[in-house]
C-alpha cells in the first residue's frame, strides 16, 4: 500500500489473513507498538458495532483500521466526543469520491451514526474503539499521557460483484461507479499503467483515509465547540439518515420508531415518535424504514 505508507510516514501493516484488524490494531496499541494502519485481505473474525458480526468478500473489500491519537479531554468528554466517529465517516466519504467519482457525487451518504450509504444500500460500515492506554505514542512527549488512541476500523465493499455481497441491502461501489474507467484516467494522470484491482482502490482509499483522519482530528483537537458546529453542518449534507422513518435498537433489545428529526449539537441524533414526543438517541443501530 504505497500510496497509505507515503500519507502516514509508516506504521503500515497488511496481513493475507487476519481474525480483525481492529483488534490487532488495539492490541498492538495496548502493547505499546507503533502502529498506524493495519489492513487484511481477509478477515476472518470481523467485528462490527454493537457486537454485530462483519463479512466481507476476501480481496474484494477495504478491510482496514486506522489508529489515531487524540486528547484524552476531548475524547473522553460527551458533550463534543460523538463528532470522533463523524469525522471517520465524513473522511472515508472524502477519500471515496476522490477515488471513484466527483466531489459533488450525491449518492454517497452516511446513515447515523456512521454507516458508510450509496444511493440508499449499505456500502460499508465504520467500528470506532477507544483504547486509554497511551502506550503506543512517543512517551516522551510533554502531553503524552493526556492522549489516548481511537481506532477507526472501516469496511467497503469495494469491487464485490452483487452475489458475494454480505446481504441483499448491501451494495458495492462496482456496483455503482466505474471503476475501470476512473482507474485508467487515474493512471493517464500519473503516467502510470493503469491497475484496476481492488489493491489499488484499496490503496488509494486508505490514504484519503488516513490523511483526512489526520487534518479533520487535529483540527477538531484545536477548538472542538467551533468545529462541532462545522461538522454539525457538513453531516446534515450528507445526512441520509434524516427525515426518514427510521428504527433505532439499543444494546438492551428495546426499540424506538419515529422520524429522524435533527442532529444535535453533540453529534446525537433526535427522533419525533408518532405521540409528538421527541427522544435523543446517543448510541443504536438506527434502520431506515421508508
Ligand atoms: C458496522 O457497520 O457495524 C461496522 C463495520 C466495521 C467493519 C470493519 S472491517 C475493518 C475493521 N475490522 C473489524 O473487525 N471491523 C472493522
Amino acid at each position: 500500500m504505497p500510496r497509505t505508507v507515503a500519507a502516514v510516514g509508516g506504521g503500515v501493516l497488511l496481513f493475507d489473513e487476519i481474525g480483525s484488524t481492529n483488534t490487532m490494531a488495539r492490541e498492538m496499541v495496548a502493547a505499546g507498538r507503533s502502529v498506524a494502519v493495519v489492513a487484511a485481505d481477509r478477515q476472518t473474525a470481523g467485528r462490527g458495532r454493537l457486537d454485530h458480526t462483519w463479512t466481507s468478500a476476501p480481496g474484494e473489500s477495504f478491510t482496514v483500521s486506522f489508529v489515531a491519537r487524540a486528547p484524552r479531554a476531548i475524547a473522553t468528554d460527551e458533550r463534543v466526543n460523538g463528532w470522533l466517529q463523524m469525522i471517520a465517516g465524513l473522511a472515508a466519504l472524502d477519500a471515496i469520491r476522490a477515488a471513484v467519482c466527483d466531489a459533488n457525487d450525491g449518492k454517497l451518504m452516511l446513515k447515523w451514526p456512521n454507516d458508510l450509504f450509496c444511493d440508499g444500500r449499505k456500502l460499508g460500515g465504520i467500528l470506532a474503539e477507544m483504547v486509554m492506554s497511551p502506550a503506543a505514542f512517543d512517551v516522551s512527549a510533554d502531553d503524552a499521557d493526556d492522549d489516548v488512541a481511537l481506532v477507526f476500523g472501516i469496511g467497503i465493499n469495494l469491487d464485490v460483484p452483487a452475489d458475494r455481497l454480505p446481504t441483499a441491502q448491501a451494495t458495492s461501489l462496482q456496483l455503482n461507479y466505474d471503476l475501470r474507467g476512473n482507474a485508467a484516467a487515474d493512471a493517464a494522470d500519473s503516467g502510470n499503467a493503469a491497475v484496476t484491482d481492488a489493491d489499488t482502490l484499496r490503496d488509494r482509499i486508505a490514504a484519503g483515509i488516513a490523511a483526512g483522519l489526520r487534518s479533520r482530528i487535529a483540527a477538531f483537537a484545536a477548538d472542538p465547540r467551533d468545529q462541532a458546529a462545522t461538522l454539525l453542518e457538513e453531516t446534515r449534507q450528507v445526512c441520509w439518515t434524516l427525515g426518514h422513518e427510521v428504527e433505532a435498537h439499543f444494546t438492551d433489545g428495546s426499540t424506538l420508531r419515529g422520524e429522524a428529526l435533527a442532529l444535535n449539537a453533540d453529534a446525537s441524533l433526535m427522533i419525533r415518535t408518532p405521540d409528538g414526543k421527541t427522544h435523543v438517541v446517543r448510541t443504536a443501530d438506527v434502520g431506515v424504514l421508508a
